[in-house]
């Protein structure tokens, strides 16, 4: 969507606080042993508090309220009986609705003692966010972002999912500009507008470049054995640095 009106901007400021503590709020209630469901439940009842919708449930049936991925999983795992374990990479991302309006963020972190090229993977990853966040800019290509996540991958040593995506956002969870590239195709002609809400996402990986389907329908994953981190914000386009919605 586009901000046109001061409403439009306050909504998707409340909305993306929303999102933003929930994510935190959940790692803090992250135990060693709880199944993803279980997590999910917390993640469920904070959205609850604030009268906020779960995104995936609400745009498309989701079967749970957050999105929980463990180690190879990469992203839309649906919460269920797997534990986590001690030493496991936990991406939590939620998306949610409130008055119409949507936000979008995943953060990710190493649970108890981990191995360390888990810690490196998700600061990696992080500085890969913070420097496809300095290239968006109104009138700036679209593509900047995915040269942006990629240099810092390779300096890291790290691969970037080719096939995992920042999206626009705002009305509903998905929807224009539809695929904000981690990873690019040279003939992209597309440039950021102004007041446009989009998500910034990297999925960085020790290895694999692509994330396959399994047979939930839902969760994609990287060989076993891999790991991959993913840290997301939902931003508005302006002139000069973006506006973060979904700073923690
Ligand atoms: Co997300
Ligand atoms: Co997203």
């Amino acid at each position: 969507m586009s901000v046109e009106s001061e409403k439009d901007l306050e909504s998707l400021r409340k909305i993306g606080r929303i999102v933003a503590s929930t994510v935190q709020e959940m790692f803090r209630h992250l135990r060693v042993g709880m199944t993803t469901h279980e997590l999910d439940q917390v993640g469920a009842e904070i959205l609850a508090r604030h009268g906020a919708n779960s995104a995936p449930k609400l745009c498309y049936g989701f079967n749970g309220s957050t999105i929980i991925s463990i180690n190879e999983e990469a992203a839309h795992a649906i919460p269920g009986n797997r534990r986590i374990h001690e030493g496991d990479l936990v991406n939590i991302d939620v998306s949610a609705e409130l008055g119409g309006y949507f936000a979008d963020t995943g953060y990710t972190r190493p649970v108890g003692r981990a191995h360390p090229i888990t810690h490196r993977l998700c600061a990696a990853s992080q500085e890969a966010l913070a420097e496809a966040l300095k290239c968006v800019k109104a009138g700036s290509p679209i593509s900047s972002v995915e040269h942006a996540i990629r240099k810092v991958a390779r300096k890291r040593g790290f691969s970037v999912i080719e096939n995992l995506a920042g999206h626009g956002v705002g009305r509903h969870i998905h929807e224009e500009p539809n695929y904000v590239p981690d990873f690019g195709n040279r003939k992209d002609k597309r440039r950021f507008k102004k007041n446009c809400v989009l998500t910034i996402e990297p999925f960085l990986s020790t290895g694999p470049r692509h994330a396959y389907n399994t047979s939930d329908g839902w969760t994609l994953v990287t060989p076993k054995g891999n790991y991959t981190a993913q840290f997301e914000h939902t931003i508005i386009v302006t002139d000069g640095d973006p506006i973060i919605l979904t700073a923690a």
